[in-house]
Order: structure tokens, then sequence, then C-alpha cells
């Protein structure tokens, strides 16, 4: 349920009724002090000023016509023509019974399921994943989650860099060796890759017999096939386990790199010469961008064959959007990628519109996002100045968490220490990005996300532990008292229960921007609002059942609100801190 749209739906139509013209729709927003009101209506304002009335009379004209009795206990109309309601309690009381009884916390707009191909993570193949493929995997994840829970069908795709030249590379390295047996250790095959990188630079020969390995495997060659097949085998079973770490849904089913779009690629070129789209350029092809100029003035173009016969990463782009439209019937298409690749990925989607691979009403979405630095505000590398490896990441973060839980706790058992600590460790480094917003850098920082106040997911799934015990100690079976009235006797208990109400509206935001800390920005006061009332309130000790039972039912729809936000931000929860 979203209350600001029922709200507003109602308003628009009073207003509607007294001849306002429906261009102008109320706007509302969520009061911060409770005490003016609990929301207010926006946009009387203007539309008064277009009519030439006062403001003040106006409103008092729409809210006149209003039918919100139900939902509204109040209104207040200030001088200047905000209307200001407050909801009725006992509305807002039936509201906690209906949101404990909703298998989807209380979200009941009704959607259009759309086949969405997301495509995200997609690490390259014969290294390991570093920190740069954190925001994508995580953030990718997160999307995945939010639009299934709203009932859209997903398509995970991890779009895996599995073919082109670092591969014609390593095979002319491996064929310069005596030994041409693949170590099966990614770090190793790592190594190697970076040592034949560095000849591929130096040396002409060597440069020139890796460009026909390319080709070769491109042309199915027997035995690059095979060497191409181990790497990609290796790489990605390292990178399985580390999705599985991170509580990420990615598996081998959800593997699509970019090999297998080879097929399509000889007929792609043709037909984008037919239709004039492309054209040859010094024995390459490419595709013209119009409108668009270099820092040289010189117009742009994307080259999709080079003149080694070679194809390249976006003839591969090109074809996979063809494919997932073909293959999905795929209505929407978000990349999770980096904002480097901005101007290319929309170039891509220029070229596959213009060739008509796709309607020209479909979906094409570029979600980029920022990078991750360090204190000093240059990108988070190790003291080297390499990329740090994920795996790393990880397992620092662990050790960290395990030290806090041993400084609060020095007599933990052992097996519950390696589960928290892999709860709160990682969850700390989902959250800490998920929190900030994607198109913007964010520094790293330790200490700040695995702190036990401020915005952390360590605090989020404290408070939920706290629920949790809180439950468990008062041993009640709520759900026998679904129909009791749910008194609000303080401020702790309204404001946190009237914040509820905005899950839905929150969920929605995200599912059209791809955005998820809008909803971490969410639990977070949720967390801070159920803390207050934790803290303030008496809950078990009380003397009064009715009022125990109002306040218990309160804690469990927090717990359930908890639990669900941090699932779908890719976090878990435990009741064990
Ligand atoms: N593998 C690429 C990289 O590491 C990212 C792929 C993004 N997806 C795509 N369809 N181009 O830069």
């Amino acid at each position: 349920m979203n209350i600001k749209k029922i709200l507003s739906e109602k308003i628009h139509k009073s207003m509607i009724k007294i001849g306002i013209p429906e261009k102008y729709s109320p706007i509302l927003r969520s009061c911060k002090k409770k005490t003016i009101g609990h929301y207010q209506v926006n946009g009387i304002i203007s539309a008064a000023i277009y009519l030439k009335i006062n403001p003040n009379i106006l409103a008092t004209k729409v809210v006149k016509y209003l039918n919100i009795k139900n939902i509204i206990s109040k209104i207040k109309i200030s001088k200047l023509g905000y209307i200001n309601l407050f909801i009725n309690n006992k509305w807002l009381s039936n509201q906690v019974n209906l949101l404990i009884m909703s298998k989807k916390l209380g979200l009941t707009t009704k959607i259009l399921s759309e086949n969405i191909v997301i495509d995200y993570s997609s690490p390259n193949i014969a290294k390991e994943m570093h920190v740069g493929h954190l925001r994508s995997t995580i953030i990718g994840d997160s999307i995945v989650r939010i639009l299934s829970f709203v009932g859209h069908n997903v398509i995970k795709s991890n779009h895996i860099g599995d073919w082109g030249t670092h591969f014609g590379i390593i095979i002319a390295f491996l064929n310069l060796k005596k030994n041409k047996k693949i170590d099966l250790l990614l770090s190793n095959i790592e190594k190697l890759y970076k040592k034949a990188q560095k000849k591929y630079i130096k040396d002409v020969n060597f440069a020139k017999k890796s460009k026909l390995y390319v080709v070769k495997l491109q042309q199915k060659d027997i035995y690059c096939l095979k060497i191409w097949k181990k790497i990609v085998d290796i790489t990605m079973n390292y990178n399985y386990q580390l999705y599985k770490k991170l509580n990420v849904k990615l598996t081998c089913h959800d593997t699509m790199g970019e090999s297998i779009y080879n097929d399509m690629l000889s007929d792609i070129i043709i037909d984008l010469k037919k239709k004039g789209i492309a054209i040859n350029n010094n024995g390459a092809v490419v595709v013209p961008i119009k409108g668009t100029k270099n820092i040289k003035g010189k117009s742009m173009a994307v080259i999709i064959k080079k003149k080694d016969g070679a194809y390249l990463y976006a003839t591969i782009d090109i074809a996979c959007i063809k494919y997932r439209y073909e293959q999905f019937k795929a209505n929407r298409i978000i990349y999770y990628v980096d904002s480097r690749q901005n101007q290319y990925l929309k170039q891509i989607f220029q070229i596959v519109k213009k060739a008509k691979y796709v309607p020209s009403n479909m979906k094409l979405e570029h979600h980029m996002f920022g990078m991750i630095l360090n204190k000093k505000n240059k990108p988070f590398k190790t003291r080297e100045g390499n990329n740090i490896k994920l795996n790393d990441l990880i397992k620092e973060s662990i050790i960290r968490a395990k030290n806090i839980i041993i400084k609060k706790n020095p007599f933990i058992k052992k097996e519950i220490l390696e589960e928290l600590s892999h709860i709160i460790g990682i969850g700390a480094i989902k959250y800490a990005d998920l929190s900030k917003n994607r198109i913007n850098n964010y520094i790293f920082n330790w200490d700040k996300m695995l702190s036990l106040d401020g915005n952390t997911s360590l605090y989020i799934q404290y408070a939920y532990v706290r629920a949790f015990s809180l439950l468990k100690k008062s041993n009640i079976n709520l759900t026998k008292f679904l129909n009791l009235e749910i008194n609000f006797i303080t401020h702790y208990e309204f404001n946190l229960v009237i914040s509820f109400l905005d899950f839905e509206e929150i969920i929605f935001k995200i599912v059209e921007k791809g955005t998820p800390h809008i909803l971490c920005n969410w639990l977070y006061n949720i967390t801070v609002l159920f803390t207050s009332f934790y803290e303030n309130c008496n809950i078990l000790n009380l003397k009064d059942d009715m009022l125990k039972i109002s306040r218990l039912k309160i804690v469990f729809l927090t717990s359930l609100f908890l639990k669900k936000g941090l699932y779908l931000l890719g976090i878990k929860t435990t009741n064990k801190i």
C-alpha cells in the first residue's frame, strides 16, 4: 500500500471536482515534525496562483470535497495554503494487522510483469575478481532481489569476458613454454597472463601470433577451444565460490559470457552493412555515430570488425542485445557497469535501435556507478598499487568482524563466532557500498562500516537481534491477537509505525531507478525509531497485558521489515549477536 499515492489520488479527485485543471496535482510529503501534521499537501498554491484565488480559500474548498475520513483524523490548513493531514490512529492500527498478515509486507500495487535482464558482475577470465567488481556484483544482486520481489521476471546475466584478445595472448604464450600444461590455480594463471601481456606489448612478432590465435579461437579451432575452456572453468569455479561467500545469487546458470554470441557476429556485420549502418574503413568495419565528436573534433565511430578479421567487445554487445530480445523477450535491460563505459553503452544502444534489433521503446539502461576510493581520495588499491583482490577484502572483513565479536563476548563458541563473523563482516562491506548513491565515488573506511552505531548493517542487524529476543522472551503467540487494536500511547510507537507506510513507495522508486541506497536510508531510519522505542518504552515488564501485546506486535512488524529489507540488499540477519 502506498499511502501517499492513495491520499494524492483522493485529493486530486477533489481538486478536479472544484474545477482546478487536471495538470495541477497535489504533491505529498511526510512532515518531519509530526506535531505540524503527518503529511503535507503542496501543489495547491501553484493552482491558486494560476486561478488567481487566495490559496487558503482554494485549499479549504479542496478539503470540503475530500473523502478520506477513515484514514485522516484531522486536517489543518495553513494561511499559505498548505494542507496538513493527521492519520487516524484506528486506521493505522488496522494497517499494522494487515501488514503482519500480508505476504509481501503490504506491497499491493499490481504491476505488469516485465522480462528484465540484469547485466551485472561480468568479471574477466584468467584474473581473480578484484575490488572493482564489487559494486556491479552487489548492486546488481540487490536489484535482482527487488525486481523479483515486486513480481518481475528477472533474467540474471553474468556477461563474463571470456572471448577476445587476452585468450590469444595466453595461448600464444603457453605455446612458447616447454611445459604447456595449464596450472590449476587461478592466481598462477593470472601471473602467466600478466607475463604474456608484457611480452605482447614489447614483442611485435609475439603480438602477431597472439592475434592469429584470437582469430583461430573465433573460428573454433579445437586446440584453442580446449585451452580456452579449461581457463574459463578454473576462473569461474573460483568466482562461484566468491558469489556464495558474498551471498550473491549468481550461479553457473546465469553465466552468459561474451563467447556465446560468437556465431551471430558475422551475420551482424553483413546485416549492418546492408542496412547502411556500418561501412568499410581501411580494411576494418565501423559504425559512424552521428552527432558525436571526439576531442579532436572528428566524428566518432564504433569499430565492429578489425582489419585482421577479429570482432570486438562492441560487436558482441550488439549481438547480445539482439539475443536478449529474441530469446528472453526482454522489455528492459539494465547494465550495472562503471561510469567509464557510459558513452560506449549509449552508442551500442543507439546502434541496436537503428538496426531495429529491438523495438524503439525497449528500455536499455546503463545504471552506472562511481569508484571506490581510499582515505586519500585515490583509487582503493594495495600499497604496491595493485588491485585489491575481492577474496582478500572478504577475508579481512571477516577477521575484523571476528575481533569485534570477541571483544564483546570473549567466551563465544567457535562455530557461532565463525557464522557471526561471516554475516557481520560481509554485511558490512555490502551495506557500506549499497548505502551510498551509486552515481558517486565513495571512500572505503573499515572503522565506519563496522561500527555499531551510525548507518551500518551491524546497527540494523543488532536491532533485529533485539527485536527477536524480545519476542522470544515474551513467549506470546501474537497471531492470536491479530484483531487487537494497537495502542499508540507514545510518539515512539506512532512514529515507527507510520514510517512502515513508506516501504512500497521506496521499493518502487528503486524498481525505476536502481538505487538501493534509498532502501538503506529507510531501514536506517526505521532502526533509529525502533531503538528509541525500545529504549524508552517498557515492553516485557508491563502489567497491562493489552499494551504489552500492542507493543510486541509493533516489535514483530519491525523485525519483519528489518529482515526483509536486509534480504533485499543481499544481507543476512542472525538472532545470535
Ligand atoms: N567485462 C566487462 C569489464 O570488466 C564488463 C561487462 C559489462 N557488460 C557488458 N554487456 N558490456 O569491463
